[in-house]
């Protein structure tokens, strides 16, 4: 596929986290990705979106926007929220830094979201809110991997 677009609102609460997984993993499929493919984006979306709602709206809800392009064979997903910011990111990027250990964080999901993708940019501003922008190249039939149809 060359080119693709697409963008989605939904309420910030735990129920639309599975949503947004299934939504991206529908999104990749004309990509024919394989199944550790999918599981990577799911993986890092999934991070994102939680860290909307849980650190951004701080679990009182608020719109999570998903946009997501293919050019060629490039995923780039963007994860936004209009939620309370980071006042420090390269600190919050740190792997096991969380701001909320009372919570039982793992501090690692920024960890997990540049591992599982190939680039992560974050851009925030206090009282304005988060936005994530995250790159996938998809190897998809020339691959090895298991395929999913
Ligand atoms: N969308 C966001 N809005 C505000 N703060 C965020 C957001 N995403 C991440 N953070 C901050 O970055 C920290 C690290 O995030 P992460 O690596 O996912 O760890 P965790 O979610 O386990 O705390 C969070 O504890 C939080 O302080
Ligand atoms: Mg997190």
């Amino acid at each position: 596929m060359q080119k693709n677009e697409m963008r989605l609102d939904f309420l910030g609460i735990p129920e639309n986290e599975a949503f947004a997984r299934m939504v991206i993993s529908g999104f990749v499929m004309p990509l024919d990705p394989t199944v550790d493919e999918i599981n990577d984006v799911k993986t890092a979306v999934s991070e994102a979106v939680t860290n909307a709602i849980i650190h951004g709206y701080e679990g009182k809800g608020g719109i999570v926007r998903m946009a997501a392009k293919i050019e060629d064979n490039l995923l780039t997903v963007e994860i936004m929220d209009a939620g309370v910011g980071i006042g420090d990111i390269r600190q919050a990027r740190e792997a096991l830094y969380t701001s909320k250990p009372d919570m039982e964080r793992s501090g690692m999901g920024f960890t997990v979201m540049e591992s599982f993708m190939d680039s992560l940019e974050v851009e925030s501003n206090i009282g304005r809110g988060t936005t994530i922008r995250m790159s996938k190249k998809f190897t998809g039939a020339d691959a090895d991997g298991e395929h999913t149809q």
